[in-house]
């Protein structure tokens, strides 16, 4: 396990509930006869009824959760995906928007603040949020924020059919359950969680799911003979296939950490990509705090491409988030905004360095835009567009 500093303890009702969690886990091993996949291992964990870290009650994103999100560090983030979402209704008739994953309720509302601001309201903005603690606090804060449009935001439990609109998930895909595969001498098994007594641990198997093998198979093309741990997202992949089934005209924006194919699987990433996050420490241990602690891998953007492709969307642009905040405009905002105040200014000029410079989340956070029966090109995503590096 690296984590710069030693984790901090959780508090003895924490430690309960995790506890709680663990034997769940625990009994779900057992019933599977000895071994779960750490796709499971980690949808447990996750999204568990009433115990897994999204579906408890804890604050997760922001200053006081685990860890902070783009459109929780600055709203110019979201305003500026609204110009963008703007360029897509100018082709479209009666538009909404579905926003997956939505987290705090944070991204909803800045975007329908600056969408109202620039009069190109959607009649509706759904959310589709597997959390019920977050939909809870989702209401709660658009009620309180912005009452006068929270009758437009309406949360669903599935995809509409025929949708036509935008379609937009912020850091979703990096929260869905991944498979774990291990290539070494040559060979490649899936790593799988069992227990030895009562303690968790890594343990080897047969590839799950006959998708895996395909995968590994492509992966091995990439790494060659070399010892390798990585992730597969099948269900991220599946995800994609779900919005292709649904959206009828309009596009979608997928923004995530993550990267192609070409240089996801690099020798620098020979142990994977998974990462939790607790109260702010990044550490790459999953066996640990089960229910507190965010668990995410990387993104492979070649492989939701791929998806995308193969379920008829177009694969309309793919740019880092900093080339994606310029082109849609995230500086002349602010100048737009004649703030004169000079704390604000420079909190302003703080925030767009946190989302737009290399060493932050400008180049490792990526959007992967797609669309279906769009007449014209959307303008902004052109700008450094890096198609051919999927
Ligand atoms: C890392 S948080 C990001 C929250 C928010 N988008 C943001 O940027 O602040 C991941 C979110 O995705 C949700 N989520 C995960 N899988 C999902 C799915 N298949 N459909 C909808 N929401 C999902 C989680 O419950 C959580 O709200």
């Amino acid at each position: 396990m690296t984590a710069t500093e030693p984790l901090p303890m959780p508090d003895s009702s924490a430690q309960q509930h995790s506890d709680q969690l663990l034997k769940l886990i625990q009994q779900q091993i057992v019933a599977s006869g000895g071994k779960i996949t750490f796709a499971d291992y980690m949808h447990l964990c996750l999204y568990a009824p009433g115990l897994g870290y999204y579906s408890a009650g804890s604050e997760k994103l922001g200053q006081h959760g685990d860890f902070t999100t783009a459109p929780e560090i600055s709203p110019l983030f979201s305003r500026t995906l609204a110009h963008h979402i703007k360029d897509v209704f100018q082709q479209l008739e009666q538009p909404n928007i579905i926003e997956f994953g939505a987290g705090s309720g944070k991204m909803a509302t800045d975007i329908l603040i600056e969408l109202a601001h620039i009069q190109c309201l959607p009649a509706q903005y759904f959310i589709i949020e597997t959390s019920a603690d977050l939909r809870e606090r989702q209401q709660l804060k658009i009620a309180q924020l912005i009452p006068h449009l929270a009758d437009r935001v309406c949360w669903l439990n599935e995809l509409p059919h025929h949708f036509v609109g935008v379609m937009l998930a912020n850091e979703v895909c990096d929260a869905m359950p991944v498979h774990c595969l291990k290539f070494s001498d040559g060979n490649v098994n899936e790593l799988y969680i069992e227990q030895h007594q009562s303690v968790l641990q890594w343990c080897e198997g047969k590839l799950s799911h006959p998708l895996l093998a395909t995968r590994a198979a492509e992966i091995k093309s990439f790494i060659g003979n070399i010892d390798y741990v990585t992730e597969v997202n099948l269900a991220a992949e599946a995800w994609i296939a779900s919005l292709a089934d649904a959206l009828q005209q309009g596009a979608v924006f997928v923004i995530d950490y993550g990267h192609p194919k070409h240089s996801y699987y690099h020798l620098q990433r020979s142990n994977g990509t998974l990462m939790c996050y607790y109260q702010h420490q990044g550490h790459d241990n999953p066996l640990i705090l089960q229910g507190l602690q965010d668990i995410t891998a990387h993104i492979d953007f070649t492989a939701l491409a791929q998806s995308a492709a193969d379920n008829d969307l177009d694969v309309a642009g793919f740019q880092s988030q900093a080339d994606f905040l310029i082109a849609g405009g995230i500086t002349e905002l602010v100048q737009q905004d004649g703030n004169t105040n000079e704390l604000l200014m420079l909190q302003q000029a703080s925030e767009i360095k946190r989302l737009t410079l290399p060493s932050e989340m400008g180049e490792n956070f990526k959007v992967l835009a797609l669309s279906r029966n769009l007449a014209h090109l959307l303008p902004r995503i052109q700008l450094r567009d890096q198609r051919y590096k999927l």
